[in-house]
């Protein structure tokens, strides 16, 4: 096993991600931190993350260049995992976790010298959240009025990440693509893709094996996306 390998569990931090980052040259691949608390999570595109007690907040360490690929194997780990607990989540592309249309997990990977922070926030026995998240958030807690443990969580985690790590590292990429597109909400839904420079307007046709959407266009030509601001038209 290399996930968890080593094991961090804090009771309060900033980020789990940020700690990782500091340790990454002191400590093996597969360090996992685990956080009760986080004093100021970090989700995509520079936004806060809510990280009260009750949330599985971790970061693990992973050596490996393509951070699209990992990305997309984190949000079929968390899938995996609520499957256990008769939650069956979907994926938006890229990494947003959703039940009921609400956010229930994300995934927030950084890359520093080929090696990729994968940090991965889950909701677990959240009860409340503050107004501004209500209609955007979720937890286990919420959907099932259940409350689990961390520790089983984290373990049963571990466990499905480990053996989807072990699917990219045995370059088994379309094994992986293969349970994305078992979760996915995207495919044959219309789309736009926002770029730095343009906007792309399409329809998702699939996944590709460096992680990216395959849209087609209207005019039928066809793009491959590895990175944007998505949204969902139909
Ligand atoms: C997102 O959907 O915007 C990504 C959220 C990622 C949150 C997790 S919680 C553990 C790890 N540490 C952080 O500061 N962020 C990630």
């Amino acid at each position: 096993m290399i996930v968890g390998n080593k094991f961090y569990h804090l009771t309060e931090i900033d980020s789990t991600n940020e700690y990782v980052k500091q340790m990454m040259r002191d400590v093996p691949e597969g360090t996992v931190v685990l956080a009760d608390i986080q004093t100021r999570g970090k989700g995509r595109t520079g936004r806060d993350w809510h990280s009260p007690e009750g949330g599985l907040w971790m970061s693990v360490l992973l050596y490996h260049h393509q951070s699209y690929l990992v990305s997309l194997l984190a949000g079929v780990t968390i899938c995996e995992t609520l499957e256990l607990y008769e939650i069956t989540p979907g994926i938006k592309w890229p990494n947003d976790i959703l039940l009921n249309g609400k956010k229930i997990a994300g995934i927030l990977c950084e890359v520093i010298d080929e090696k990729v922070v994968l940090g991965i926030g889950l909701n677990l026995n959240i009860r409340h959240f503050p107004d501004d998240l209500l209609s955007k958030a979720t937890s286990v807690f919420m959907e099932t009025r259940k409350h689990l443990d961390l520790h089983t969580v984290y373990h049963q985690l571990r466990a499905f990440l480990d053996a989807n790590y072990k699917l990219l590292q045995d370059k088994e990429i379309d094994a992986l693509l293969t349970k994305w597109r078992k979760y996915s909400i995207m495919l044959d839904r219309d789309v736009t893709i926002e770029l730095p420079d343009r906007v792309i307007v399409g329809k998702v046709l699939d996944v590709d094996h460096q992680g990216g959407l395959v849209l087609m266009r209207a005019d039928h030509g066809i793009e491959h996306v590895i990175a944007g601001n998505c949204r969902l038209l139909s």
